[in-house]
């Protein structure tokens, strides 16, 4: 079947406190979301990219792209899931399943690319990538107090690619509701959602520390 994968870099990534948005900052020679498309076309799974910029942006990335004919961009919305809405938009009607990365997570392996599809072509119509959490999690309330502490064996630290059979991912995403990823958009269908392990390399990019870990993971890997 067609896999198409989205990309969403269209966030401003406020927390990084640099002033260009996110996606498009320099890791080494290539920009993150240069590393995510890569990353996915690479995994030898993916037919199409979808990449999901900001209004501003959308001009030069397009640019780009032009001799790719296997990477379209389009432009993204306030929220992330309006981007995510952006990108299913764009994608062909003809999509049998849907991955959604996050541009952010620049170090991904290809190969976590091709275990999420691999995971959907066995049956499961949801597939996200998880890690066990060396942390332990507590909850709290707006007091900082904390509520309850989850039994840590049972804790997932969820990230990218996210693969959905594409017509589940327009359903979850039809009524316009908001979550943090789109797996919880398919959970509030009632449907299963599979973990499969995630590797540490996709870790997402989201503050300076961040980004100058991934700055010297990369003297170890191929650039
Ligand atoms: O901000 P955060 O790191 O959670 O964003 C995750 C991904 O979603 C990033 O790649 C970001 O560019 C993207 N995003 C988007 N549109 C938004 C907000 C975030 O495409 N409105």
């Amino acid at each position: 079947g067609r896999v198409v994968a989205l990309i969403p870099a269209a966030g401003m990534g406020t927390r990084l406190g640099l002033p260009i948005p996110k996606a498009f900052v320099k890791l080494g020679e290539r920009t993150l979301l240069q590393r995510s498309v890569s990353a996915a076309l690479s995994s030898g799974v993916v037919d199409q990219v979808v990449v999901i910029v900001p209004a501003d942006l959308a001009e030069q990335i397009t640019a780009e792209y032009r001799s790719r004919p296997d990477v379209t961009v389009t432009v993204g919305g306030a929220e992330r899931s309006d981007s995510v809405r952006a990108g299913l938009a764009a994608a062909g009607t003809d999509t049998e399943l849907v991955l959604v990365h996050d541009a952010a997570r620049a170090l991904t392996p290809p190969a976590l690319f091709a275990a999420v599809v691999a995971a959907l072509d066995a049956g499961a119509r949801a597939v996200i990538p998880g890690l066990p959490v060396a942390d332990t999690l507590k909850r709290v309330d707006h007091a900082e107090t904390v509520l309850d502490t989850p039994d840590r064996a049972e804790l997932r630290a969820i990230g990218t690619p996210q693969g959905f059979d594409a017509d589940l991912l327009r359903r979850a995403h039809a009524d316009g509701g908001d979550a943090t990823d789109d797996a919880g958009l398919v959970e509030a269908l009632g449907v299963p959602v599979q973990v499969v392990p995630g590797d540490p390399l996709a870790f997402k990019i989201t503050t300076p520390f961040d980004l100058r870990l991934a700055q010297l993971l990369l003297v170890d890997s191929v650039a």
